[in-house]
C-alpha cells in the first residue's frame, strides 16, 4: 500500500488528452473572452461578480433581469440575482420546447429487471405539466412543501419538476430511508402532500415503498399520498390516498411556470449534522448558475454525450447532477433503478456499452467493490465509447483511482474527482479537464470559487492539515437551513465570514488539495453522511439500552464503517441475539446505511466530569492509536474497559 502511495501520491500526474484540452468547454469559453491560459481564467475569476455574470448568461435566461449578481450585505445570508424572476424549469424544459433539443432523449431509463424505455424532452415537458397541473388541483401552490419518497424511476425528476414549476418546494427523501426518518423530515418541512410509489426492485427483491410510507405519514399533516404504480405490487390505498394516474387522468400538457423571486427556495434537503437532528439545507431556483457552469466545464459535456451518474437521486448528486444541470444543458442522461452489481457484477460496464455512455460519474466505494470482483468482470464488455471518469461522496484512495483508470477508463479517460456538498450544491474543488491530475486530489477550487486550509487561529497554511473553508460566496451555496437561520449562521459560518465546510485537508505546494475526510462528528459510510449522534440517539431509544457512543473506523471498502459502544440498562444481559436487534433497530429508526457494523457491549463509557462522552477517545482505542490524557475523564477505567473488550474480540 505504501509503495503504490509514494508511487501515485502526489509524485505522479496524469495529463489530459490534447484534444480533450484544446476542444473543451471551458477553452471555449476562454477563447471567447480572450483569456489566454488556465493561470490567468483562475485570476480573474477571483472577481466573483464579474465572472458569475459572465458565465450566467450562457446557462439561464430570466424572466426579468436581475440588478445585482451578487449583494453580501447581509452576509452571511447572501442574495444572489436580487430582483430577477426566474424559475429553473423554465431552463430545464421550457426552452427547449421549439428547438430540436424537445426530440431529444432527456433519460434513457433502465429498470432492474432489464427493460429499457426513453423520455424525450417533450416528453417529460408533457408529464411534468400534467402531475403540476393534478398538484395544482390539490391545492399545493407557490411556497408548499411536496414530500417525495420515491425510487429511481423517472417519474421522480417528473414530481420535483412539478413542484418547482408551480412554486412548491421539493423535500425528496432517499428511499432507503425508514419510516421513522421519513416521518422526522415531514414534520420538519411541514408538507402536505406526499408522493411515492406502491415499490420498487432491488437485488432481485420487490421493496414495498407504500407500506413504509403509510406508517411514516401517521400523525404527521399530510393530507393527500399520492401513489405511482411501478412495481405492481399490492399496496392498501387509505381514504385520501391517490393513484398518480388519477392525479393526472385529464390534465393538460400545459402548465403556466410560476415567477420565481431570487430567495424564494426550490427545494429542501436534510443532511446528518453533528446533532441528532438532520439539517434542512434550503437551496433556490438560482443555484441552476453554479450546477449548470460546472457540469459544461468538468464533465464537458457535448450534445452527443451519453452522461450516466450512478448516484441517487435522494442525494444531492442526484439533485444536482441527475435532475437539474442536465437538463438545463439539453443532455441524455442514463437513469438506472437498480443495484449496481445485479444480476453479475459487470451489469454497470454492460450498460455502459450497449448505452454508448461516455461519460461515467461514481462513487469510490462503488470502485472499491468492483475491484473485489475482480479485474476480468471489467473485460467482457467493450467501454471504449468512454471519454471521462468521475469520483464523487468520499475521499478516493490513490489504488482505487488507478483500478478505475486502468480498468474502466483504459488508460484514456480522466478522472474528475469532485469534492463538494449538499450545502455547496455543486462542484467546488475539482479538476477541469485540461488540468494535470494527481490520484487522490481533487485538484484545485474550479474558476469562481476560492479555499483554504486554516490551522486552529484560522490563519490559512500550506502542507499541513486543517480545516477546509470557502473564503468566498458562490451562486448555488445553500441559502439556510430550514426553519434555523440561527442554526445556519453559527454551524457554517466562522468571524471571518468562511464557510466552514467540516472537512479536514491538506493542500500542497502546487495549490493541489487533498481532501482527508469529515473534521466533525460526522461519519461518511460509502459516501453518505451519518451523524454519529443519530446513530447514537437510534441506540439509546431501545429499551434495553442505556448509553451509546458510536465511532467510524477505517474500512477497505466503504470508507468508514461503524462500530458502536452501547451499555445496557442494569441487569439486561449482552449477547450476539442483542447484537442482531439492536443493528435492526436502528436500520428501523433510521434506514439500513445506518446499521452499525459491530456493537461491542461495555459497563460504561469514557466521560468527561461533565458527563460528556468521549468518542475521540472511544475512536482511539477502537484504532489503536494512542488515546492521549485520560486523567481529566471522571472514569478513565471506562477505556481500560473497552481495549479489554477490544482485545477480546480481535
Ligand atoms: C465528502 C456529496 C473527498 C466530504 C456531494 C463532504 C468528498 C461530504 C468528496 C459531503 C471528494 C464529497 N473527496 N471527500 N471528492 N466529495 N466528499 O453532502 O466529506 O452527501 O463534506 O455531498 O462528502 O457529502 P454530501
Amino acid at each position: 500500500m505504501a509503495k503504490v502511495d509514494v508511487l501515485l501520491g502526489e509524485k505522479r500526474t496524469f495529463y489530459p488528452p490534447k484534444e480533450m484540452v484544446s476542444q473543451s468547454n471551458v477553452k471555449q469559453w476562454m477563447d471567447a473572452h480572450d483569456i489566454p491560459d488556465i493561470e490567468t481564467l483562475y485570476q480573474r475569476s477571483q472577481d466573483i461578480e464579474w465572472f458569475w455574470g459572465e458565465v450566467e448568461k450562457d446557462l439561464v435566461q430570466w424572466y426579468s433581469p436581475y440588478d445585482k449578481v451578487l449583494d453580501s450585505s447581509d452576509a452571511p445570508f447572501f442574495h444572489w440575482f436580487t430582483n430577477s424572476k426566474y424559475n429553473i424549469v423554465h431552463d430545464a424544459l421550457d426552452r427547449h420546447m421549439g428547438t430540436p433539443t424537445q426530440d431529444k432523449v432527456a433519460y434513457i431509463f433502465e429498470s432492474e429487471q432489464g427493460n429499457v424505455s426513453t423520455l424525450t424532452y417533450r416528453d417529460l415537458y408533457n408529464e411534468v405539466n400534467r402531475v403540476a397541473n393534478g398538484l395544482k388541483g390539490l391545492g399545493v401552490g407557490k411556497g408548499d412543501r411536496v414530500a417525495l419518497y420515491m425510487p429511481m424511476i423517472p417519474a421522480l425528476p417528473i414530481a420535483m419538476l412539478a413542484c418547482a414549476r408551480i412554486g412548491a418546494v421539493h423535500s425528496v427523501v432517499f428511499s432507503g430511508f425508514s419510516p421513522h426518518a421519513l416521518q422526522d423530515r415531514i414534520k420538519d418541512s411541514g408538507a402536505k402532500v406526499l408522493i411515492t410509489a406502491d415499490g420498487f426492485w432491488r437485488k432481485g427483491k420487490v421493496i414495498n415503498l407504500k407500506t413504509l410510507a403509510d406508517e411514516a405519514v401517521k400523525d404527521t399533516g399530510i393530507e393527500h399520498t399520492i401513489c405511482y404504480a411501478w412495481a405492481q405490487c399490492d399496496v392498501p390505498m387509505r381514504k385520501h390516498d391517490m393513484w398518480w394516474d388519477e392525479l393526472v387522468k385529464g390534465q393538460p400538457t400545459e402548465c403556466e411556470t410560476e415567477l420565481m423571486d431570487p430567495d424564494d427556495p426550490l427545494f429542501i434537503l436534510y443532511t446528518s449534522g453533528t446533532t441528532g437532528k438532520p439539517k434542512g439545507v434550503v437551496h433556490v431556483h438560482t443555484y441552476s448558475v453554479g450546477i449548470a457552469l460546472t457540469l459544461k466545464w468538468v464533465f464537458d459535456l457535448k450534445p452527443d454525450d451519453i452522461w450516466w451518474c450512478t448516484a441517487d437521486i435522494g442525494w444531492i448528486t442526484g439533485h444536482s447532477y441527475i435532475v437539474y444541470a442536465p437538463l438545463m444543458l439539453g443532455t441524455t442522461s442514463v437513469l438506472y433503478e437498480g443495484a449496481p452489481a445485479h444480476p453479475e457484477p459487470n451489469r454497470q460496464w454492460e450498460m455502459i456499452a450497449r448505452h454508448g455512455v461516455t461519460v461515467f460519474y461514481t462513487s469510490p466505494t462503488s470502485i472499491r467493490m468492483h475491484m473485489r470482483f475482480g479485474d476480468e468482470w471489467t473485460q467482457k464488455d467493450d467501454m471504449s465509447c468512454l471519454r471521462l471518469l468521475g469520483t464523487v461522496g468520499e475521499p478516493i484512495n490513490p489504488e482505487a483511482w488507478m483500478w478505475f483508470y486502468e480498468n474502466i477508463g483504459k488508460r484514456r479517460c480522466p478522472i474528475m474527482d469532485t469534492w463538494w456538498q449538499t450545502e455547496t450544491g455543486c462542484f467546488v474543488i475539482s479538476p477541469l479537464p485540461v488540468l494535470p491530475l494527481k490520484p487522490g486530489s481533487a485538484t484545485r477550487p474550479l474558476p469562481g470559487f476560492n479555499a483554504e486550509v486554516h490551522d486552529s487561529d484560522n490563519k490559512a497554511v500550506v502542507d499541513e492539515g486543517g480545516s477546509l473553508v470557502l473564503t468566498s460566496p458562490w451562486p448555488s451555496m445553500l441559502h439556510t437551513l430550514y426553519n434555523e437561520p440561527r442554526r445556519y449562521v453559527e454551524h457554517y459560518w466562522n468571524e471571518n465570514h468562511d464557510f466552514v465546510s467540516g472537512d479536514i485537508a491538506r493542500v500542497d505546494s502546487d495549490g493541489y488539495f487533498w481532501v482527508q475526510g469529515r473534521g466533525d462528528d460526522v461519519l461518511n459510510v460509502s459516501g453518505h453522511r451519518i451523524g454519529n449522534s443519530e446513530v447514537e440517539s437510534a441506540l439509546v431509544s431501545h429499551p434495553l439500552v442505556s448509553e451509546a457512543a458510536v465511532v467510524g473506523r477505517p474500512d477497505d471498502i466503504k470508507g468508514e464503517s461503524i462500530a458502536a459502544f452501547v451499555s445496557l440498562k442494569m441487569g439486561v444481559e449482552p449477547g450476539d441475539e442483542l447484537v442482531k436487534t439492536l443493528r435492526d433497530h436502528v436500520a428501523r429508526e433510521i434506514g439500513k446505511i445506518a446499521r452499525p457494523d459491530v456493537i461491542y457491549f461495555v459497563n460504561d463509557l469514557p466521560k468527561t466530569r461533565s458527563g460528556k462522552i468521549m468518542r475521540r477517545i472511544v475512536r482511539s482505542a477502537l484504532i489503536s492509536k494512542e488515546v492521549g490524557d485520560i486523567s481529566t475523564l471522571a472514569n478513565p477505567e471506562a477505556v481500560k474497559e473497552i481495549e479489554d473488550v477490544l482485545s477480546k474480540n480481535k
